[in-house]
């Protein structure tokens, strides 16, 4: 199903709200810790810029409207628990192919929570749903080109018989004048990964672009940076 984002939505979820006070803190916080762990938020940019890795959507997008869409998927507007999963940092920026930053663009992203079940209609998976998690999320880029969610680390679960998927990260970049790109965000060490054949189908340097190493934080969470670069629909 194709589904395009009305303005309307980009400005609804810049307005802001009570549930993004802790993006506001956020950053400082992180920012702290990054600088604990000796992690930063230019470690993986990429040197040359070269678009994205394109991926397949999956049969999960979203498609049912949820309340809350914010950058903290650990929690649910309304409820007072807490996702079950290690919970993990993903930020990066979003360039284009020249290397410039592209502020404003909308980032979604889309996951199955710890037991490897999405919030979706025609997912199979027997697992249990977390009525706890946010099982999708929006980020604007700001001024840098900078995005940041607070997450959990998605279960694996089965695309098939013989095909486990590992735990990824959907994501989906849109902003006027860029092509929208659709792909996928792995975590570096899953075992998993060397047999994905989603992952397997990228060259070795697209498969090395998207498999994102995640350090310790002091705070015991993990954070990793996950840099994207989407094409201009003007010649560069
Ligand atoms: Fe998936």
């Amino acid at each position: 199903m194709k589904t395009e984002t009305k303005p309307t939505e980009v400005t609804a979820i810049l307005k802001p709200d009570s549930r993004r006070s802790f993006l506001k803190n956020a950053p400082l916080a992180f920012t702290a810790l990054a600088g604990i762990v000796g992690f930063s938020a230019k470690a993986n940019s990429a040197a040359t810029c070269e678009a994205t890795a394109r991926q397949a959507r999956g049969p999960f997008y979203p498609i049912v409207n949820q309340a809350d869409k914010d950058t903290d998927l650990t929690t649910v507007q309304g409820r007072t628990g807490q996702a079950t999963g290690a919970i993990v940092w993903v930020e990066g920026t979003v360039r284009d192919t020249a290397c410039s930053v592209v502020p404003g663009a909308l980032v979604e992203i889309w996951q199955a929570c710890a037991s490897g079940k999405y919030d979706h209609p025609n997912d199979p998976n027997t697992a249990p749903l977390d009525p706890d998690f946010q099982y999708w999320g929006r980020a604007v880029t700001d001024a840098s080109g900078h995005y940041r969610f607070k997450t959990i680390l998605p279960g694996a679960y089965p695309a098939d018989q013989n095909w486990v998927r590992p735990p990824h990260i959907h994501f989906r970049i849109m902003k006027r004048g860029y092509h929208e790109l659709i792909t996928q965000m792995y975590f570096k060490g899953e075992a998993l990964n060397a047999d994905d054949l989603i992952l397997k189908s990228l060259s070795a340097s697209e498969q090395k672009s998207v498999i994102v190493d995640f350090v310790r934080t002091a705070t015991g969470e993990s954070a990793g940076v996950f840099d994207i670069q989407i094409k201009s629909v003007s010649p560069a």
